[in-house]
C-alpha cells in the first residue's frame, strides 16, 4: 500500500510553479477550477473522500500563488490510476498538466509502479494528446460510458518489464 507517510513530491512545476500535496484548505480553490473545467464537476464531498483516503492522492500546482491545477490518482497494487486531471483554463498549454502528471509517476515508480490506467472522452484530444505523450497507449472502449452517452477511451501505460512479464504469461498459458 502507497501509504501517505511514503509522499513527498518534487517541488517544481513549469517555470517556477509549485506542486505540492493538497490539503482541506485548498478545496475551495479546487472546486472554482473543477467547476471551470467540467459540465459534471465533482463535490466538496467527493475531494473531501480522496484527501481522506489513504490509498489517493490530491496534488496541486500552483503559479504565482494561484491554484493552476490538480491531479486526483490513486496508487493500488502498483497501479496508478488517473481519477481527474485539469488545468485552469488560463494556465493551459504550459505544461502544468505535464508537470503533475510527471510527478505523480516520479512518487509512484518509488513504490513500484507497474501500470497506470485511465479513462477519457472519447472526444477528449487535448487530454488524449498529453496521455500520448507521456506513453499511454489507447487499449479499449467503454460505448456511451458518460451520462451524455459520449464513449470513454481506455489508456494504459505500462513499464516494459511488466509488459513483459505480461507476453510470457500469457504465451506460457497458451501451450
Ligand atoms: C487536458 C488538460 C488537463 C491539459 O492541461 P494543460 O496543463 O494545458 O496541459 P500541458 O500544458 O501540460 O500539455 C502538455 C502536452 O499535452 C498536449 N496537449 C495538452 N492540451 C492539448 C490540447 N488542447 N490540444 C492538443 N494537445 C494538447 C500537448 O502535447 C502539450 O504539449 P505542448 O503544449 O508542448 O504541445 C486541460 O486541457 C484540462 O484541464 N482540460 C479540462 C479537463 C480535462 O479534460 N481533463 C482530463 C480528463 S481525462
Amino acid at each position: 500500500m502507497f501509504g501517505r507517510a511514503d509522499f513527498s513530491i518534487p517541488t517544481r512545476g513549469p517555470r517556477g510553479c509549485l506542486i505540492r500535496s493538497a490539503s482541506s484548505d485548498d478545496l475551495s480553490s479546487i472546486l472554482v477550477v473543477e467547476r471551470r473545467c467540467y459540465d459534471r464537476p465533482w463535490s466538496r464531498d467527493q475531494f473531501r473522500a480522496e484527501l481522506e483516503a489513504s490509498h489517493a492522492r490530491l496534488d496541486i500546482c500552483l503559479c504565482g500563488g494561484q491554484l493552476a491545477g490538480y491531479h486526483c490518482w490513486w496508487l493500488l497494487c502498483g497501479e496508478l490510476h488517473v481519477l481527474n486531471l485539469a488545468t485552469a483554463p488560463d494556465h493551459r498549454r504550459r505544461g502544468v498538466a505535464a508537470a503533475l502528471l510527471a510527478a505523480a509517476f516520479d512518487q509512484a515508480q518509488k513504490s513500484g509502479l507497474e501500470r497506470a490506467l485511465l479513462e477519457v472522452r472519447a472526444g477528449n484530444a487535448g487530454a488524449i494528446a498529453l496521455y500520448r505523450r507521456f506513453g499511454f497507449r489507447v487499449t479499449g472502449c467503454r460505448a456511451h460510458y458518460y451520462p451524455d452517452g459520449e464513449d470513454a477511451l481506455l489508456m494504459e501505460w505500462e513499464i516494459q518489464g511488466a509488459r513483459d512479464a505480461g507476453r510470457g504469461t500469457r504465451t506460457s498459458d497458451n501451450r
